[in-house]
């Protein structure tokens, strides 16, 4: 049985990683892809997710047009990681695929009341002001959601675009806390088990080495996406947060966390966008999230590997 999901994205190079290996996996029913400001603004993000799926073979794909800044705040992107075009690293050519004329809140409101209960995964990888924004206009619609599965949120590893907040969260807290408090059942992919789903130059290397225009543009996006985590963690690679949630829905097994109470820091200038995540349980916050911790890297790396492969490319 398939899983009905909806992408709600940023793109961003992890972002495309995500996205192509949700469209490697028969497991899900990719119902549409909905796009939101966050790394690059929105103008940049609907052409980025229909770049990616042409670029899979996919322009069948629907992609749609969602919020273009946070529900109460400035926006704020991260070309510094990046790039100017959201995706650089690759070149590749203006989508031909049209987005749809159907706004991306509209679009997950209707998919959702059409739906029965509890039958369709929202997988958001990117600021989560459009999913906030469809459950202020039709609360209705959360008994429809199965799941949400989300890449954001930091406790061990604390923040990356501040010293507590991670990014994602940190661009609308004011959504996130609807989200978190939304009482709909919720997996997290915080910096915390992101930053142990690291990419490697074998790794790198073997798509290089495919020779493919998709197996190039893996290797050029991580390429340019691992110089911010380089430079400020030493780490070896780039982190690939967002497939994290799709490989979550793949093979849940490969996973590890706890189910807690997770708030969000809405008021403080100093630690805005912190997810207060409890995870002594230290108070008597109702659990409210699965905050995941540890990965099976090399199970993680061979399914990405395995399912982006057999993509059947443009
Ligand atoms: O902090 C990492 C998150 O912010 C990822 O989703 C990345 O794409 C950026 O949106
Ligand atoms: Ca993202």
């Amino acid at each position: 049985m398939t899983r009905k999901i909806i992408i709600d994205t940023d793109p961003g190079q992890d972002d495309a990683l995500a996205i192509l290996l949700a469209l490697g996996a028969p497991e899900l029913d990719i119902l549409g892809i909905t796009c939101v400001a966050g790394n690059v603004p929105l103008a940049l993000t609907t052409i980025n997710a229909r770049k990616i799926c042409e670029l899979a073979g996919r322009p069948d794909i629907k992609v749609f047009a969602g919020c273009d800044r946070p529900l109460e705040r400035t926006l704020v992107t991260a070309e510094h990681v990046h790039g100017k075009t959201g995706l650089d690293g690759v070149d590749l050519p203006e989508p031909m695929m049209p987005l749809q004329p159907e706004d991306a809140v509209s679009f997950i409101i209707d998919s959702l009341r059409a739906a029965s209960d509890r039958s369709i995964t929202l997988v958001p990888i990117g600021p989560l002001t459009n999913i906030a924004t469809a459950l202020q206009r039709a609360p209705d619609i959360a008994p429809k959601i199965a799941e949400i599965v989300l890449m954001g949120g930091a406790y061990f590893e604390v923040g990356n675009i501040t010293p507590t907040a991670e990014f994602n969260i940190y661009v609308d807290p004011e959504a996130a806390q609807i989200v978190f408090g939304a009482g709909i059942p919720l997996t997290v992919m915080p910096l915390d088990v992101t930053h142990k789903a690291v990419t490697y130059p074998e790794w790198v290397e073997g798509f290089r080495a495919q020779g493919t225009e998709l197996g190039l543009a893996v290797a050029g996006w991580t390429g340019f996406f691992e110089r911010f985590d380089k430079e400020k963690y030493g780490s070896q690679g780039a982190p690939l947060h967002d497939p994290c949630t799709i490989a979550y829905l793949i093979a849940p097994d490969l996973f590890s966390g706890r189910h807690i109470n997770v708030e969000i820091e809405v008021s403080s200038p100093l630690t805005l966008g912190m997810t207060v995540a409890d995870w002594w349980g230290v108070t008597d916050r109702a659990a409210n999230a699965t905050f995941m911790k540890d990965i099976d890297a090399n199970g993680f790396f061979a399914l990405l590997t395995e399912r982006i492969s057999a993509l059947p490319g443009r």
